[in-house]
């Protein structure tokens, strides 16, 4: 009998600057994977690429002074580049920009609509642009009169008109996941171990704080104060939450919308290989986006550490990097 596909992805990193080791590294670990899993026999498809929306992005392409157009054709590059100097396996390199993405991100869209799973409301708190993450006031600590995220990042205060997605209806449902047995096809597996236990307890707390079903617990998912995104279907002066636009990637990529494309037959994902900094958007908001969807939801995601420089984690954000392309260079 032939053994099953194998679907493995890597994180699709921010165009904001050049690859460093980090990046490289959670690459590597997917690599790793995928050929020894093509060695054993499964015929595997391995996914990487960029993700290229968002404020983070559009700051980064002003800051040097180019249109974010050809600010992100220049940077995905580098980053296609990478899997080349790595010598990667992977079987496609996806752009967020790109029309096929585009066009899966409208379509699950306008499915989570349809299915009344996104409303419109008025958005107001802190938001991290060098997380693209929205934070509760809770997590938050102050310095010299500036707020800071629990990652170091500054935030900033937002309100405006925004979509939410009803991310309080699926908590419930992706506890249930997470507690399921192994082998379980419904099993939402999270590893290591101390990764589940943070996740899942986030979840239960959300849910005990505010109850289950309560607004307090949805998801902002669109935003008007900047451009640089995939426009919501019906509401253009609003773009899509870098995050809803980036995770759908991971379908996009399997064909979606269209279930008779060849690839289809690959999702759901056997391992989504993340870094620990993005666990929470691959264990909560993504599998509760494709449930409301109706689609199935990845079978693990595993979250490795952070190479660090001086103790602070290794970012393209604070500059501190080690080039993996001179690396390459000098040691092969
Ligand atoms: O978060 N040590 O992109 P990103 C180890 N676009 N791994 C590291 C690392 C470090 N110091 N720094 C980065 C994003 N990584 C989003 C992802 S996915 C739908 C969207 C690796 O450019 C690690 O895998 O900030 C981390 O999660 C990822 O790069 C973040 O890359
Ligand atoms: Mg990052």
């Amino acid at each position: 009998m032939a053994k099953p596909s194998i679907y493995l992805t890597t994180p699709i990193y921010y165009v904001n600057d050049k690859p460093h080791i980090g990046h490289a590294y959670t690459s590597l670990a997917t690599d790793v994977l995928a050929r020894f899993k093509r060695l054993d026999g499964h015929e595997v498809f391995f996914l990487t690429g960029t993700d290229e929306h968002g404020q983070k992005v559009e700051k980064a392409a002003k800051d040097a002074g180019e249109d974010p157009q050809a600010f992100t054709d220049r940077v995905s590059q580098a980053f296609r580049d990478l899997t080349a100097t790595m010598g990667f396996s992977n079987d496609d390199f996806i752009r967020t920009t790109e029309p096929r993405h585009k066009a899966a991100c409208t379509a699950l869209w306008k499915v989570l609509a349809e299915r009344g799973e996104i409303y419109l409301g008025d958005y107001e708190g802190w938001y991290a642009v060098r997380d693209e993450a929205f934070y509760g006031p809770d997590e938050l600590t102050e310095r010299d009169g500036v707020k800071y995220a629990p990652s170091g990042a500054p935030v900033e205060w937002v309100r405006e008109p925004s979509y939410f997605f009803r991310l309080s209806k699926w908590l419930p449902e992706l506890l249930r996941r997470y507690d399921l047995p192994e082998g379980h096809p419904e099993r939402i597996d999270i590893q290591p171990e101390s990764r589940r236990n943070e996740v899942r307890a986030f979840v239960a707390q959300g849910l005990k704080e505010f109850g289950e079903g309560s607004e307090k617990l949805d998801l902002s998912v669109s935003r008007t104060s900047f451009t640089w995104g995939v426009k919501v279907p019906g509401d253009e002066k609003h773009v899509m939450y870098v995050w809803v636009d980036a995770l759908t990637n991971y379908i996009t990529a399997a064909g979606y919308p269209d279930s008779s494309a060849e690839r289809w037959r690959f999702w759901p994902a056997d391992v989504h290989f993340v870094g620990k900094d993005i666990v929470r958007f691959h264990t909560i908001y993504w599998p509760a986006m494709l449930l409301a969807a109706g689609l199935p939801t990845a079978k693990r995601v595993f979250a490795n550490g952070w190479w660090t420089n001086d103790g602070q984690k290794m970012s393209k954000s604070l500059g501190n990097v080690i080039d993996p392309v001179a690396l390459v260079e000098e040691y092969g």
